[in-house]
């Protein structure tokens, strides 16, 4: 038993000295296989699924295996600017940050400044600022280059568009002729970036030649956990505390939570050290279990209000309203999974649903995620 025990995290990224974690990057192994073939690709997961938790192991694994330099960029804290050449900069000064937590890689930084100085007012490097930032950096840097954006859908659209555009010109210029470029680029949202295309271009309207979404070769989703991974993951606190989960308690968290990240280790943390206050001596029990889903459905965690939030848009109502109407209801969908025909209305809210995380199954026969979201639907 270790002197001071970790603890389940209901926040933020996983830290695998603090928390109590599975391996993160056995949920996504084919990124370390993509980079490798110098693929680009999508991570997608609905909120607070280890989205964060799993690139950010990835860039461990591949900074310390030292073949390949990698860095995140998080877009989530780009100021919500609509001018095209205003997000650019900021994008730029959000490259060179992220590259200063590395030291730049070896770069020196005044080659840098000095690059951009002299170049951020020349209409051609303004045409793609970012396609030439990433050029220069690869050309200039003595290993290939691996970023994760994060959160790139936050940009509206004609940006977004542009930015993927630079990225897609980069990546083809690169394969086709050894233009520097990075290898490998992964897009980290909560929505499948590739489905998104045809909300921003329906699917009979193509983009001509340069469909800025075609070098993403792959969109990655990470599975939930399975009953035995949330065995494991309580499993660790029994060995680092001393504290049973009872069978009862593991698979009543499943139950409630189908194996959703944050709500396996927020139920866990609440049994732990709301209800038992940290006394590690009492068995962790179902009943315990089913307090802490009451706790939490009557707390304004951003979790839960979150979905509150996205349940009561628009398109989630599209696709919540027929599963309550298996109730009688005053007001019947004229749209629902049992129709005969879809349309692409109802599809593209049931893929936004899907990407968010509110629902599971098939288009015909979906039902909430899991039985928490369940009571916070009905
Ligand atoms: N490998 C893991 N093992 C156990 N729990 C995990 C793991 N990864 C994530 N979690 C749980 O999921 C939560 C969210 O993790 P993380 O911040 O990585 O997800 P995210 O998808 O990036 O979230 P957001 O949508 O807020 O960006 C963590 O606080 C933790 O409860
Ligand atoms: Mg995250």
């Amino acid at each position: 038993m270790s002197p001071t025990p970790k603890q389940f995290n209901a926040t933020g990224p996983c830290v695998p000295e603090d928390h109590y974690h599975l391996p993160p990057l056995t949920r996504l192994p084919k990124i370390l296989s993509l980079v490798k073939d110098g693929q680009s690709f999508v991570i997608h997961a609905p909120h607070q699924s280890g989205k964060t938790t799993i690139i950010q192991a990835a860039r461990r694994q591949i900074n310390a295996e030292g073949e390949y330099y990698a860095l995140i960029c998080y877009f989530y804290s780009l100021p919500m600017v609509t001018d095209l050449d205003e997000a650019m900069s900021h994008m730029i000064g959000l490259l060179y940050g992220a590259l200063s937590d590395y030291d730049f890689f070896g770069l020196n930084p005044a080659n840098i400044d000095r690059f951009l100085k002299e170049n951020s007012q020349d209409p051609n490097f303004k045409a793609a600022p970012i396609k030439n930032f990433l050029n220069f950096l690869a050309a200039s840097l003595d290993k290939d280059l691996v970023i994760f954006f994060v959160e790139p859908a936050c940009l509206t659209i004609p940006i977004f568009i542009s930015f993927l555009s630079q990225l897609s010109s980069g990546f083809w210029a690169r394969a086709r002729s050894n233009y520097p470029f990075p290898r490998s680029i992964g897009l980290v949202d909560m929505r499948d970036i590739i489905n998104c295309q045809f909300d921003i271009r329906p699917q009979d309207r193509t983009w001509g030649q340069e469909n800025p979404f075609d070098f993403l070769t792959a969109a990655l989703r990470p599975a939930n956990f399975t009953l035995e991974e949330v065995r494991s993951l309580y499993a660790q606190h029994t060995a680092g505390a001393g504290q049973i989960f009872l069978d009862e308690a593991v698979e009543k968290a499943y139950h409630w939570t189908d194996g959703q990240p944050w709500l396996v280790n927020a139920l866990a943390y609440e049994a732990v050290n709301e209800i038992l206050g940290r006394d590690y001596g009492p068995p962790i029990t179902a009943k315990i279990i089913n307090e802490a889903v009451n706790n939490l459905l009557n707390r304004r965690d951003v979790h839960l209000d979150f979905c509150r939030f996205l349940l009561g848009k628009p398109k989630a109502q599209t696709i919540i309203r027929p599963m309550l109407d298996l109730k009688p209801s005053p007001n019947p969908p004229s749209e629902g999974p049992n129709n005969q025909s879809l349309s692409h209305k109802f599809k593209r809210a049931y893929h936004f649903c899907l990407d968010m995380g509110l629902i599971k199954g098939d288009i015909r026969s979906y039902q909430p995620a899991n039985h928490l979201y369940a009571r916070l639907i009905s």
